[in-house]
Order: structure tokens, then sequence, then C-alpha cells
């Protein structure tokens, strides 16, 4: 598949060590209903709340968890302040990626030495079961990742929040750790981003995709991606080039109102089932032509599933010199045209499914075209 051009092999010089994705926080305008709709519709177990019945007046916030994923769902209590003008300009969307680490000073010191912008200084938190100390440090638009030590903390999730326990318990789906999330990032912006993943936080450039690998007929991007040393952290980063009509980047950038994340990956076992699940919920998902199966495993060659059931659900298979993958993608969940969901299954392959950018990228603009944005 001559669809990547891979860089020079590269080895990450980590800033600092990452052990992983710590939570995800949405800043949202209903938090107490955005977390039913991720608890019903994607499985999502309740199990923390911080809010004004926590001695916290100004925000509210649910820990839906599944897996190793963690989402905090936090909406404002009034007008006032940047969560609520953040919301009024982007809409619901990703505030910060949140990195796991063992210690936040040291991290945070060294980012900083490196040229990242603070958003928070390291700050202790206490309660009864021990202390969590949080940094925080500015990436594209306004995202940020806080940076989390919780090595002496023995609750469940950080000070402020207490342990929830509700009678509503769907079933999960089988969602279990966050694969990769995605930025979308202004045009002749993505060196700018690649560098600073790479001079600040050490990180390196796993793969390239130029517009002549990902365009359609209408649209092109540019992608590359980013990773840590360990590998746990995987940022794509996307920037439009120049087609005939307006790419879902721009569409992107025009309704998000600046660059965010775009998608976030959540990996599963088995795809099928996990599939299954959150259509029966209801979680919308992109079409693709029945014509993409006639030829799939032509390209791919042998998978061990069967063919029907990906085809009914529209789930995408792709190979690289590793495995293969099988991945879907939900349509935005919100109704500006912004963040949307991936479902990955790994079957060794490393990649991000370059072969399926063109048919999911036609199936975006046949959304896009919907919404009169093409
Ligand atoms: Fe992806």
């Amino acid at each position: 598949m001559a669809t990547t051009t891979a860089p020079a092999k590269e080895t990450a010089h980590d800033t600092f060590p990452i052990n992983g994705t710590d939570y995800i926080e949405f800043w949202v305008g209903n938090a107490k209903q955005s977390a039913l709709f991720y608890r019903a519709a994607f499985g999502f177990q309740l199990t923390g709340y911080r809010g004004p019945e926590t001695g916290v007046r100004d925000r509210a916030s649910y820990l839906l968890e599944q897996g190793k994923i963690r989402l905090v769902l936090t909406t404002p209590m009034g007008p006032e302040g940047e969560m609520a003008a953040h919301i009024a300009k982007h809409g619901d969307g990703v505030r910060d990626m949140a990195f796991w680490v063992d210690d936040a000073r040291d991290a945070y010191a060294k980012a900083i030495e490196r040229g990242a912008v603070s958003v928070q200084e390291p700050t202790v938190m206490k309660d009864d079961q021990g202390e969590v100390i949080i940094a925080g440090i500015r990436t594209y638009g306004d995202t940020i990742h806080s940076i989390v030590e919780r090595k002496n903390y023995r609750g469940p999730f950080m000070p402020g929040f207490r342990k929830t326990e509700s009678p509503f318990m769907p079933a999960p789906v089988g969602l279990k750790y966050v694969d990769h999330c995605v930025g979308n990032v202004e045009l002749g912006k993505m060196n700018h981003w690649v560098d600073f993943y790479s001079k600040v936080l050490g990180f390196y450039n796993l793969l390239s995709f130029d517009d002549k690998t990902i365009s359609t007929e209408y649209s092109a991007l540019m992608s590359k991606v980013m990773t840590n040393g360990n590998g746990r952290i995987k940022f794509p980063i996307n920037e439009p080039a120049a087609g005939k009509k307006k790419s879902q980047i721009e569409e992107y950038l025009d309704f998000y109102r600046g660059p965010g994340v775009q998608h976030i990956a959540v990996a599963t076992d088995d795809i099928i089932t996990t599939v299954r699940q959150l259509k029966s919920r209801g979680v919308e998902f992109l079409t693709i032509p029945k014509v993409y199966y006639d030829t799939v495993l032509d390209r791919v060659g042998k998978i061990d599933e069967d063919i029907a059931p990906l085809a009914e659900l529209g789930i995408l298979v792709d190979r690289d010199d590793e495995g293969y993958l099988l991945q879907i993608f939900t349509k935005p969940v919100f109704d500006r045209p912004t963040l949307f969901f991936e479902i990955i299954q790994r079957k060794g392959a490393k990649s991000f499914g370059a072969g399926n950018f063109k048919a999911l990228f036609e199936s975006i603009e046949r959304e896009q075209a919907l919404r009169g944005n093409l």
C-alpha cells in the first residue's frame, strides 16, 4: 500500500514520561444531559460527580468510565468566565486531553523550559484519600493538556469528586482505551503543531499523509501523526489542503471557530459486537457504499471476520505491514459538525486506515452536502 509516506526512522525523546491518557474533558452546555447520552448510547458508567453539592460552586462535572477510558463532562453554573465563553464560541467540545504522569512538577517544569505555554502551575489537591497534583499547558486553539500526578491518591478519581453509584447502568459496549485523538488546525499550521509536539514534548512523527494521499474529487487534507515514546499517546494533526470545494477540515474550523479536537478513536476487541450495540442504542455512523465490500478483500487480503456483518454495519478494513485494522466513524455527536468518534479494532496494524480515506471522505462529503457546506 503506497499511501503513506513514512518519515526517516525517528525515535522519541520524551521530555517527560507519559503513562497514558488520564482523562478527556469536554466543556458542554448541559453536562447532565450529555452524561446521559454517553451512558445510554455509548455504555459509559457514571462513577463520579463534582458540583455545588460537593462544594464546587461554579461548575458541575460528571465522570464517566468504560474500560480504561475516562471522560469528564463539565458545564458552568453561569455565563461568567472562560468555560461559558468557550462553549459560546466553540459549542460543546474537548477542552482537555490530560496526560497521566508520575511527577507533574517535573513534567510541567520541563515542558515550560522547552517553550510550552502555561495554563496552570502545579496545584496540589487534597482530600482524605491523598493528593493529586495537576498542572496544565496549552496546545492548539483553546485546547489544553493537563498533566496529572495521582501516585499518592487512593480515591477513585480526584479530590472534589464524590463517588457516584447510579441504578441506571446501561451495559458497556466493549470500549477499552483511547487509541488516538485527532486535531484539526488551520491551513499552514500543521507543521507548527508538529514542531510543538516534537520540540516541547519530545514526540516523534510516526506517519505523514500528504494531500495526494488524502484527497477526493472535492477536498483534500494533510496529516501528520505525532506519538510519544511508549506509543500510548497518538495525536494526528490535520490541516486543510486546497480542493475544489470546502474540505471537511474547513467545515470543522468554521463551525468550531478555530482549531480543536476532530475525533477521538476508542479501541474495542470486538468491533462487530460493539458497533451493533452502539447502533441499537441510537449512535449514528457514516455509511459506506456497498461496492466498497466488493473489492475490500482484494485490497486487504485474508481477515478473520466474515465480510457480511462488516458490510451490514459499514465497518471499514485496512492493512499495513504489521497486520490489519477494522474501523468505523460516527456522525458528529453535536449539532455543529465538529467532533465525532472512531471505533477501532487493531489486529496488528499500527496505522490509521489510509486505505479507507477515500471512501470515508466521500461519505463525509455526502453529509457535508446535506448540511449545505460543500
Ligand atoms: Fe482516526
